[in-house]
């Protein structure tokens, strides 16, 4: 932060507190605080929120351990995903181990809470333990083990599944981009999945996480599919797969990390649409706007807090606009805190993404949230 001189630095803050109950920006001008009283209480689809979760002896922001982000998250959230802990890694780390006891700890929190929790993530190529990834023998069998007792024991506490993850490139191959393969085709980040049961393995997943848990909502998810590219071709060309053969999928998650100046909304909105005209669900699963994604922005001005106010507004507008309430999945934001965000480890610029700024007050874009919902 930008040192202020101390009279200027008090003057700032005391107008932010009288004119408009604000705290002041890292440039001295105040932002408005709003007080939007329940984002849940405005919604009639889920609207959910990525959580932090303790692990063993990782993730020290987890949420059990700060009543003031429990606070937040009941007061506006009807929804959790755990932002990591039931990934592959966490939760098969060695195999035939399965290690729930964090994972449970949180779901049986939220549903003590009255909050639905969206289960994240049964088959995707990141956040792999390294014994599943140099995997020797059959892929079928442990894909089954795995995905089996997994949403077999979240059966009935949980609302839905993302079952596969990122399954493709962001390559565009004659307006289809093509699906991960080893990491030489995939810019580093293959899928041993494909490589070892080829592109079947996504109805298997499917198949086998609804013979586990037939109540659930079963979702593919992805991310940069919400500018109407070729990666968005791709996923409706394997939905229209998927549904000729009777494949139980409900729906499509859209993860949205996306940028305070891209996709368009139009581009947004014309996505959604698409899914819409499949029959499919449409879930907003993992929402943040990057407000610095070029490293050029280096405070978190009035000016911007404006601007991401707004961005976020169009965004949710474009989902109620183009989402039937039939087919609305729900929208969750990836994370609560902008301290907790994972967007500055992933960009290595500071940012500021989320609805509430690191002191966990709230932020113009939440104003934004709630200007839409209906
Ligand atoms: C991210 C988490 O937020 C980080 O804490 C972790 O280090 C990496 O994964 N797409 C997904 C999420 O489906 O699981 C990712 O979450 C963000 C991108």
């Amino acid at each position: 932060m930008r040192v202020l001189p101390l009279a200027l630095l008090s003057t700032a803050i005391s107008i932010g507190l009288s004119a408009c109950g604000g705290s002041s920006s890292d440039s001295g001008e105040p932002i408005e605080v709003p007080q939007v009283e329940s984002l849940k209480a405005l919604s009639t689809t889920y609207m959910g929120a990525a959580v932090p979760a303790g692990y063993e002896d990782q993730f020290s922001n987890g949420i059990e351990t700060r009543p003031e982000l429990q606070d937040v998250v009941i007061q506006h959230f009807d929804q959790i995903t755990a932002e990591n802990i039931m990934k592959s890694a966490y939760i098969q780390p060695r195999q035939g181990d399965f290690t729930f006891q964090d994972a449970d700890n949180l779901v049986d929190w939220a549903v003590d809470n009255n909050i639905t929790v969206h289960a994240h993530a049964l088959v995707w190529h990141s956040q792999m333990p390294s014994w599943m990834e140099n995997y020797q023998g059959d892929w079928l069998t442990m894909m089954d083990t795995h995905v089996s007792t997994v949403a077999d024991h979240f059966k009935g506490r949980v609302v839905s599944w993302d079952v596969v993850n990122e399954a493709f490139n962001d390559n565009d191959d004659n307006g289809y981009a093509t699906y991960r393969d080893t990491d030489a085709n995939s810019g580093g980040h293959g899928s041993p999945w494909y490589q070892n049961l080829g592109k079947d393995y996504i109805p298997e997943a499917f198949k086998m996480a609804h013979a586990a848990d037939s109540g659930a909502e079963l979702y593919y998810n992805d991310y940069n599919i919400e500018d109407d590219g070729a990666k968005l071709a791709s996923v409706l060309r394997m939905a229209d797969e998927l549904l000729a053969d009777d494949i139980p999928i409900d729906g499509i998650g859209f993860q949205m990390h996306v940028n305070y100046d891209w996709p368009s909304a139009q581009a947004i909105g014309t996505s959604f649409a698409k899914v819409v005209a499949k029959g499919l669900k449409v879930k907003v699963t993992e929402l943040d706007i990057k407000m610095n994604p070029n490293g050029d922005r280096n405070t978190f001005t009035a000016t911007m807090a404006e601007e991401q106010k707004i961005r976020y507004q169009e965004i949710i507008k474009a989902y109620y606009d183009n989402v039937p309430a039939n087919l609305r999945g729900g929208i969750t934001v990836w994370g609560v805190s902008d301290a907790d965000s994972w967007i500055p480890h992933f960009t290595g610029h500071n940012d500021w993404p989320l609805l509430f700024n690191s002191s966990l007050e709230q932020k113009p874009a939440i104003e934004g949230v709630a200007n839409e919902l209906k």
